[in-house]
């Protein structure tokens, strides 16, 4: 019979199980649990996962004969006990019944000898090693109230980030437990706008919200720049758009490196620009890249990739959201496989290089003599900086959308400096500046 699982939170997966004595009851018991073990791709489950105050664990599983894993039967232990583990531990990547969609890093003793019952009676002590091991202590912290998000011993992070594209990934840091963040750098307040008010970026203001420590230096560049970040001894630093260089004594303070999440599919548009120039160049798919960092430009090795389509009409704002959250999902779990060793980096390939440049207002000049289709790109890469615009006498008038109609570009929406934006067709009856230049064309 296959029972419902209990999910987290729980008060029952948090306690410690009883003892428990043999009896023909857990015969059948431990035959559902198995069955229902089985049907949700488990290795093992314990007793207060299915609600069942006892201490009374299964686990099996198929051997993987490449990896030289061998099979474990099905077992059934009831009381069972580490009476031994070895000082050896390795980290490996576990997964919960009781914790759906959660992968987290555990460190586990490669050996250990559990004293048990079976469900006859019979005492026996038994050695595992290897995998093996590792499922009999998850499922014996079960029957101690310990669940993975106990054990998990968090890498502290130092996030590096400034615009909107960065905060998802910020949070994913933020909200996962293998992740505990030490301090947000990010760069420092810009005046904007008529006023000159100093604004604070994106992940600053997401930083305060979450209340962690926020750092803003002018220069990564220095020596009191590295002994702060080295104060802080952080596993990794992730970085996300932060729009400064990392030095390369900066890239040393981390115990595992600096990581880097790109918004493309390295090598292909390397740079500060890769979601315009994707647009630009009419990609029809593009991606998010995470990488180890090095002193090049974007030349470190390559983590992991994910691969996103474009859609039609897909600008450099709409883009760049789909993105980040691709970034944010994908970060956390490529640096758990990473530190677990089940993924290894991987150099980019020579081949497929590209560079993109930062972009100035000039990038959103159209030319009207270009193809209608290189305009209509143009004009969703520039969406929503630095802008596509058009002169049309002394007036400059942004182009925020348009479509291609019979081999010509027709702008849909578009605004004249310090107006709000308008519909095409109204703005043309209001016009007296003469021709307007997508006009000139017909
Ligand atoms: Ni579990």
């Amino acid at each position: 019979m296959i029972l419902p699982i209990v999910i987290d939170p729980a008060p029952i997966l948090h306690r410690r199980a009883r003892p428990v004595r043999p009896s023909a009851e857990l015969l059948s018991l431990a035959d559902s649990m198995l069955e229902t073990m089985r049907a949700s791709r488990g290795v093992g489950l314990a007793a207060p996962q299915i609600n069942q105050d006892i201490r009374l664990l299964v686990a099996a599983y198929a051997g993987d004969s490449e990896a030289g894993e061998p099979a474990l039967p099905d077992t059934a232990l009831l009381n069972p006990r580490i009476m031994a583990r070895s000082k050896e531990q390795s980290l490996g990547l576990e997964g919960c019944l009781s914790l759906p969609g959660i992968e987290l890093p555990i460190w586990r003793a490669d050996r250990i000898t559990v004293e048990a019952e079976l469900l006859d009676g019979q005492a026996v002590s038994q050695k595992y090693h290897g995998f093996a091991a590792r499922v009999l202590q998850h499922e014996i912290d079960h029957l101690d109230g310990v669940l993975i998000t106990d054990r998990v011993e968090p890498f502290s992070v130092v996030f590096m980030g400034t615009p909107e594209f960065a905060v998802p990934t910020l949070a994913a840091l933020h909200q996962h437990s293998a992740f505990r963040l030490l301090e947000v750098v990010t760069e420092t307040d810009k005046p904007s706008g008529r006023g000159q008010r100093m604004i604070s970026s994106p992940v600053k203001r997401y930083a305060e919200q979450i209340k962690i420590p926020i750092w803003q230096p002018k220069s990564l560049k220095t020596t009191e720049a590295v002994s702060h970040l080295q104060a802080l001894q952080p596993d990794f630093i992730i970085v996300t758009a932060y729009g400064k260089i990392l030095p390369a004594n900066v890239l040393a303070v981390p115990k595992h490196g600096a990581i880097n999440v790109h918004a493309s599919l390295l090598p292909r548009f390397r740079g500060a620009s890769p979601i315009q120039a994707t647009v630009l160049a009419g990609d029809a798919e593009t991606g998010v890249t995470i990488m180890q960092m090095d002193v090049g430009l974007d030349t470190g090795s390559i983590i992991s990739q994910e691969k996103l389509l474009i859609a039609q009409g897909d600008s450099t704002g709409s883009l760049s959201a789909k993105l980040a959250e691709l970034g944010a999902r994908l970060l956390p779990i490529s640096v758990i496989y990473l530190l677990s060793g089940l993924i290894v980096p991987k150099k980019q390939p020579k081949k497929g290089v590209t560079e993109t440049h930062r972009l100035n207002k000039e990038d959103g000049r159209i030319d009207w003599m270009a193809p209608a289709e290189q305009i209509d790109r143009q004009v969703r890469a520039m969406n929503p900086w630095p802008g596509a615009w058009a002169e049309a006498g002394a007036e400059r008038i942004l182009i925020h959308s348009g479509l291609v109609k019979d081999g010509r570009y027709v702008p849909t929406v578009v605004q004249l400096a310090g107006r709000n934006p308008a519909d095409r067709r109204a703005f043309e009856r209001g016009w007296r500046g003469g021709t307007l230049p997508w006009a000139a064309k017909s």
